[in-house]
C-alpha cells in the first residue's frame, strides 16, 4: 500500500504505526499495529481513539494484512474481531462493513486497500465540510467551550468539533476556547490541550467541575462535541460528561451543538437506550496513570463506576453539525434521522 500519514496514523513500509495517544503530549511515540492482536490492544487502551480513527486503523490494518496474503477466511476473522474492539462509537462497525463487502470481491486484496484508503480519504472530506458548515455558526468574539478530543487526532482530517473551532479561529471569531481536561483520561488535558496549541488557538483548561460556574457567569458563547454514536431520534452517545454540559447549557440558555460525520450516525438505533455504553476499568477512577507515571488515591476496594459514554438527549441539542450540513431539531423531531 502506497505510505499514508495522518496527525496520528502512519502506513510506511506496508505497516500500520499508531501514535500513541496515551503517551501525548509529553512523548510523541509511534507504536507497531501490525498485527490484529496489536492493534486490538492499543484500541483497548485508547493508544488510538475517537470514533472515526478506531475504524479507520481497523479497516487500513486488514487492507494490510490482506496484501501480506492472509486468506479470505481469515481476513473475515480478523474483521469479526476487530468488530469487537470498542461497543459504542458506531463508524468501527460501519467502516467494517465496508470491508466486507470489499472482502467479497474477487480480487478481494486489491479491493480491501482501494476501500480502506477510499474511507480515510473520505473522512479527510466529511470533516472539511463539517468545518465549513459548523464555523458559520460561531459568531465573532465568541468563547466556546468543548470536552473530549475532536481534533486530527481522533480522525483523518482537521477534526469534527475541533475542526469547527480550529475554521472558526481562522475566520477570527474566536476569542477564547475552554477546554475541560475530561476526567478520568484526561483526553482534553493531554490531547486537545496540546492540539490547540500547536494550531495556535487560544484556549484555557479546565476541570470538568468549573464548566457550571463559567456559564453562570456568562463565560460561556456555545458548546461544541463530537459523537460516537447518533440514534434516529437524535440522541447522541458521547465522552462520559457531555450530558452534564448539555443540562447545564440547556438551563443557561447556551446553543450545544454536536458535530459528527454521517458514518456516526446509526439509524438502526431506535433512541439513546439502544445505544451500548463501553464499562472501563476500576483502576481510571481509582487513580490516574500516563506516561507521566500512575499513582492511586482510592482505596484499593473502593467500589467504582466507570462508563466510557454517556447519552444525551435530543431535546438539549441545539443542532447536529453534519458534512451534509446543520440539521436542525425540527428536521429530527420531524424523522429526518429515521430509517
Ligand atoms: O474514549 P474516546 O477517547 O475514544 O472518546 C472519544 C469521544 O468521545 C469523541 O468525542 C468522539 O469519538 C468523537 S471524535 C471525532
Amino acid at each position: 500500500m502506497q505510505t499514508l500519514r495522518t496527525t496520528s496514523l502512519e502506513v510506511r513500509d506496508n505497516q500500520l504505526w499508531i501514535l500513541d495517544q496515551q503517551a501525548l503530549p509529553q512523548q510523541q511515540n509511534w507504536l507497531a499495529a501490525h498485527t490484529v492482536a496489536q492493534l486490538v490492544e492499543h484500541i483497548h487502551a485508547l493508544r488510538v481513539r475517537g470514533a472515526p480513527l478506531i475504524g479507520l486503523s481497523a479497516s487500513l490494518l486488514l487492507a494490510l494484512l490482506a496484501e501480506q496474503g492472509l486468506s479470505r477466511a481469515a481476513l473475515a476473522e480478523a474483521l469479526a474481531v476487530l468488530r469487537a474492539a470498542r461497543p459504542t462509537a458506531v463508524n468501527l462497525m460501519n467502516n467494517l462493513d465496508r470491508m466486507k463487502q470489499a472482502l467479497q470481491q474477487a480480487d478481494y486484496a486489491a479491493a480491501l486497500s482501494a476501500e480502506a484508503l477510499r474511507l480515510v480519504d473520505e473522512d479527510k472530506a466529511l470533516c472539511a465540510s463539517i468545518a465549513r458548515a459548523g464555523s458559520a455558526l460561531v459568531k465573532p468574539g465568541s468563547q466556546l467551550l468543548t470536552h473530549c478530543n475532536t481534533g486530527g487526532l481522533a480522525t483523518a482530517g482537521v477534526g469534527t468539533a475541533l475542526g469547527v473551532i480550529a475554521a472558526a479561529h481562522r475566520q477570527g471569531h474566536v476569542r477564547n476556547v475552554w477546554v475541560d481536561e475530561t476526567r478520568p483520561l484526561l483526553q482534553g488535558g493531554r490531547l486537545t490541550a496540546w492540539e490547540l496549541g500547536e494550531l495556535g488557538v487560544p484556549y484555557t483548561l479546565i476541570a470538568d467541575a468549573m464548566a457550571a460556574s463559567l456559564m453562570a457567569r456568562g463565560e460561556v458563547d456555545a458548546i461544541w462535541v463530537g459523537a460516537d454514536r447518533i440514534a434516529a431520534n437524535g440522541d447522541v452517545a458521547n465522552k462520559i460528561g457531555t450530558y452534564s454540559l448539555a443540562v447545564l447549557a440547556h438551563y443557561h440558555g447556551i446553543p450545544f451543538y454536536v458535530a459528527a460525520p454521517h458514518t456516526t450516525l446509526d439509524r438502526q438505533c431506535v433512541s439513546g437506550d439502544d445505544i451500548p455504553i463501553e464499562q472501563r476499568s476500576a483502576a481510571e477512577i481509582t487513580g490516574v496513570a500516563g506516561s507521566f507515571g500512575s499513582v492511586q488515591w482510592a482505596p484499593a476496594n473502593a467500589a467504582v463506576y466507570n462508563p466510557a459514554f454517556d447519552v444525551t438527549p435530543a431535546a438539549l441539542i441545539s443542532g447536529w453539525v453534519l458534512d451534509t450540513g446543520v440539521v436542525t431539531p425540527e428536521q429530527v423531531a420531524a424523522g429526518i434521522f429515521q430509517p
